[in-house]
């Protein structure tokens, strides 16, 4: 580090390493509001992982086929290996993994809208495949290049796996669409039920986020919402397209001179309604997370006895 910038007061030296594309390390001194956003945005993310589980895991005992139930099922396990990555760094900066879930369990920290939205067929499961997991590789490319070491090097693991998911569910979508007419109609009823709920996974326009400048700033995003929602839709359009499906937005219509789809207004009434906990499963999805929580105390509490027999400091396992 030059002299000038070891000179620098504390703050314009952390911003001089993030100009310079350097990695933030745990050790490292941090703003205060930069370790903050961090432990909320990665906690937030790690809870969708893990709540996201549900609508899925929802169709693994109904499956229509031992191969589908088995790809469901490593799937929904790769989910539960996400929240686990993202956990582990989120404690990185200072938090405990019992203060994490608690801050879920109060609605103090969200998780991605769009898991509290209903699965109620098959179909479902390929949307969730195919959309969801689209728009988390979208998102979740661009934070391979987030700034916090931790967080970025969570986000080259997990992409590796996003893939699979996405493909996964878009196999299931293009089977439907080449079954029968019942087939096809469960596959257009899931899009058109998926669809929004998964534009509303960027967050509010650019002008309209709390976070988004300070957080690009501090590059712990790299990309703006309305830019990451633009490429899922340009992508997902033409995937719809290409299996026979029509997207539900009657604004939707390419435009020659933008090279992008232009598209309809997101309703961002039920976008704030669902994630201040008034969606259609909200209460259904946490009640489901603290009774899990609660049944697996004994697990908790027997890895803990252990570490204490073998020395080991009490881990937090929540
Ligand atoms: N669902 C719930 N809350 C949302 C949201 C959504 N789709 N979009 C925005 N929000 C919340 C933000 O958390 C923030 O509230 P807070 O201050 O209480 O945290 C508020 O709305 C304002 O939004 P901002 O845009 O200002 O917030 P951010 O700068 O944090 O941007 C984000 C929102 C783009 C979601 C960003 O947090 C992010 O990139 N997070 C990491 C990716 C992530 O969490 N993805 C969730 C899906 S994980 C998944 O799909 C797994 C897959 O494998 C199945």
């Amino acid at each position: 580090m030059s002299d000038k910038v070891v000179s620098m007061p504390n703050e314009e030296r952390f911003q001089a390493r993030i100009d310079a594309e350097e990695k933030i390390e745990p050790k490292d001194w941090m703003p205060e509001k930069y370790r903050q956003n961090l432990i909320r945005q990665i906690s937030q993310h790690a809870h969708s992982e893990v709540i996201g589980e549900q609508p899925e895991g929802n169709w693994i005992t109904r499956a229509p086929s031992l191969e589908r139930k088995a790809i469901l099922l490593a799937k929904v396990q790769d989910e539960a290996g996400h929240g686990l990555y993202l956990y582990a760094a989120a404690e990185t900066l200072g938090i405990t993994r019992e203060e994490l879930i608690e801050r879920l369990h109060t609605g103090a920290s969200k998780y991605a809208s769009i898991f509290n939205y209903p699965s109620l067929t098959w179909a479902d499961v390929g949307a969730i495949g195919w959309l969801v997991d689209s728009a988390a590789i979208v998102n979740q490319v661009s934070l391979q290049n987030t700034s916090y070491g931790p967080y970025a090097r969570a986000m080259v693991r997990i992409c590796k796996e996003e893939s699979f998911h996405q493909r996964q569910g878009y196999n299931i979508m293009m089977t439907l669409m080449q079954g029968n007419e019942q087939q096809r109609a469960m596959a257009q009823d899931a899009l058109n039920r998926w669809w929004w709920p998964s534009l509303m996974m960027f967050g509010p326009h650019d002008g309209e986020s709390a976070h988004s400048a300070q957080s690009m700033k501090w590059k712990i995003k790299r990309r703006s919402n309305d830019d990451l929602r633009q490429q899922y839709v340009d992508q997902a359009v033409q995937q719809a397209l290409a299996i026979g499906l029509e997207v539900p937005d009657p604004d939707l219509v390419w435009n020659e001179s933008r090279g992008h789809y232009d598209f309809g207004e997101i309703d961002w009434a039920e976008f704030e309604r669902v994630i201040n906990g008034n969606g259609p499963c909200n209460r259904q999805r946490l009640a489901h997370h603290v009774k899990a929580h609660e049944e697996g105390a004994w697990v908790r509490e027997a890895m803990a006895a252990y570490d204490a027999k073998r020395g080991k400091p009490t881990v937090d396992v929540a």
